[in-house]
């Protein structure tokens, strides 16, 4: 803990970022006394409000979104350490009033974290602005940025606004926020492969017949049809949050649990990944998503994708990775299913190959987080019957005494205390807009594949099955229970 103040600046703090999750995770980490000392949030945006309306505003908002967190701590003690300051985003003056007010807020020396809970528009005029007043020089403390994504719309978009961030802070002062890294049981992936000894030896090419990630939602788009016309569902989840899931899960043993020991690894394995075979995606959309207000009438735009990767590295040559994603399906669902092998040789001659499921361990990330391992047992008063049982682990009964807490919490800790292992480094991002940019483009200019139209509440469209079929894959929920 540092002895100097430190401020968190909301850019953007009348949305809805801050009162559903930023406030609730901050407040969240003040009842566990992780938040340092002395501390200030201090809401920018262009509402006309005061202090007062603002607290009222994210007090209504914990009501709304953690009615349970207020029972834990002092809000009212929390929330005299909030201010507000009216201005507008893009007003050079506005930007100079927020500094004065820091200033009589903080003293002489504060660290600061500037978090950017804004639409992509306004990331770069923001940061400029943050530069033009020496906001973001750490000469009397530091001074950290907090970005959301999207970052940027292809490779191209993505390096310019690389280089507009670099202009004014550097790497190390960037946070790039995934939240999907924040969850606990992202997190977990890591500890599960190299905490243990016994997975790692048979985490390859020689025991895994192929890897399913399935990160589906049952909501539509809703009112954010606007943004998700322009973007679609590779930029929406893929880029960012599929690709995170894939590195953690298939990504080499880092040396150490350090930022850039981690993400090494993450950025070998994406530049590892093949380039994509148009034939091995699929894109649909679900039946009303054009009839939503905000979408064109002719949108082309996938509402769900469904990819064939592959690996080309030691570990995992031969071994597709299958990824899907998609609004509007039967249920909300992030998971990794890993199908092993099944036994080169069955001595039991009275069981059909087929009849007899290969081994499946599940990553279930979230609704209920846990993992399960599914195996073929024998089946009582029979002479050579087999069965798949389930050996299951749910977070929620393995760890009563804790609550799982959201992905801000633990992002947001982390960034103020500078460890930026759970964020995306700038050569992550690039790499990853690397693996998606050409399909983005085939789909676009190629035209291919159609876009297949899928039922909502399905599991989306038929064509992803095709996907799998070879050897007799198909794709697996190993969490839901089928
Ligand atoms: C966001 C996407 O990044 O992730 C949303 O923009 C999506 O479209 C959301 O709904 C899913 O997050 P979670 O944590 O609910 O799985």
């Amino acid at each position: 803990m540092t002895s100097i103040p430190t401020s968190i600046i909301i850019f953007g703090a009348s949305g809805d970022l801050t009162r559903r999750k930023l406030i609730p995770a901050l407040f969240n980490s003040y009842t566990k006394n992780r938040l340092p000392d002395q501390f200030n949030i201090i809401g920018f945006a262009r509402r006309p409000w005061d202090d007062a309306e603002f607290r009222e505003i994210l007090l209504q908002g914990m009501h709304d979104y953690a009615p349970d967190a207020l029972t834990n701590g002092d809000w009212d003690d929390f929330v005299d350490r909030i201010y507000y300051v009216r201005g507008d985003l893009s007003t050079a003056v506005d930007y100079q009033t927020l500094h004065t007010h820091l200033h009589e807020i903080e003293g002489q020396q504060a660290n600061r974290l500037y978090y950017l809970a804004v639409s992509p528009q306004f990331f770069v005029p923001i940061v400029r602005q943050i530069g033009q007043e020496n906001m973001a020089n750490e000469a009397n403390g530091w001074r950290r940025v907090v970005v959301e994504k999207p970052f940027g719309t292809d490779l191209a978009s993505a390096q310019q606004l690389s280089d507009d961030l670099h202009a004014v802070f550097a790497e190390h002062q960037i946070y790039r926020i995934d939240h999907y890294l924040g969850k606990e049981t992202a997190q977990n992936i890591l500890f599960l492969r190299f905490a243990n000894i016994i997975f790692e030896p048979i985490w390859n090419r020689n025991y895994i017949d192929n890897v399913q990630i399935t990160v589906t939602e049952s909501v539509d788009v809703g009112h954010r049809a606007g943004y998700y016309d322009q973007a679609g569902i590779l930029r929406d989840m893929f880029q960012n949050h599929l690709l995170q899931l894939l590195s953690l899960v298939a990504m080499e043993a880092p040396a150490s649990f350090s930022a850039d020991a981690v993400r090494n690894e993450k950025v070998k394995l994406f530049h590892a990944i093949r380039p994509l075979d148009l034939n091995d995606t699929v894109r649909g959309q679900y039946r009303g998503y054009l009839q939503s207000d905000g979408v064109a009438p002719d949108s082309q735009t996938a509402t769900y994708a469904a990819l064939k990767l592959h690996i080309d590295n030691w570990r995992w040559q031969g071994v597709p990775f299958y990824l899907r994603s998609g609004k509007a399906l039967q249920a909300k669902a992030s998971e990794i299913v890993i199908e092993f092998q099944r036994p080169p040789h069955l001595m039991f001659d009275k069981i059909m190959k087929d009849d007899f499921s290969p081994n499946i361990l599940s990553l279930c990330i979230q609704p209920d987080e846990g993992i399960h391992w599914k195996f073929e047992a024998k089946v009582p008063d029979s002479v050579q019957e087999t069965r798949s049982v389930d050996l299951e682990f749910h977070y929620q009964s393995g760890f009563r005494d804790r609550v799982m807490p959201d992905a801000y919490e633990r992002l947001l800790l982390d960034a103020m205390n500078g460890d930026p292992t759970l964020f995306t480094r700038s050569d992550g991002i690039e790499a990853a807009w690397r693996v998606i940019d050409p399909i983005l483009q085939g789909w676009e200019t190629e035209n291919k594949p159609p876009i297949a139209v899928y039922e909502p509440h399905s599991w989306g469209p038929v064509e992803a099955d095709a996907l799998l079929a070879s050897n007799g894959r198909y794709w697996r929920l190993g969490c839901l229970h089928e």
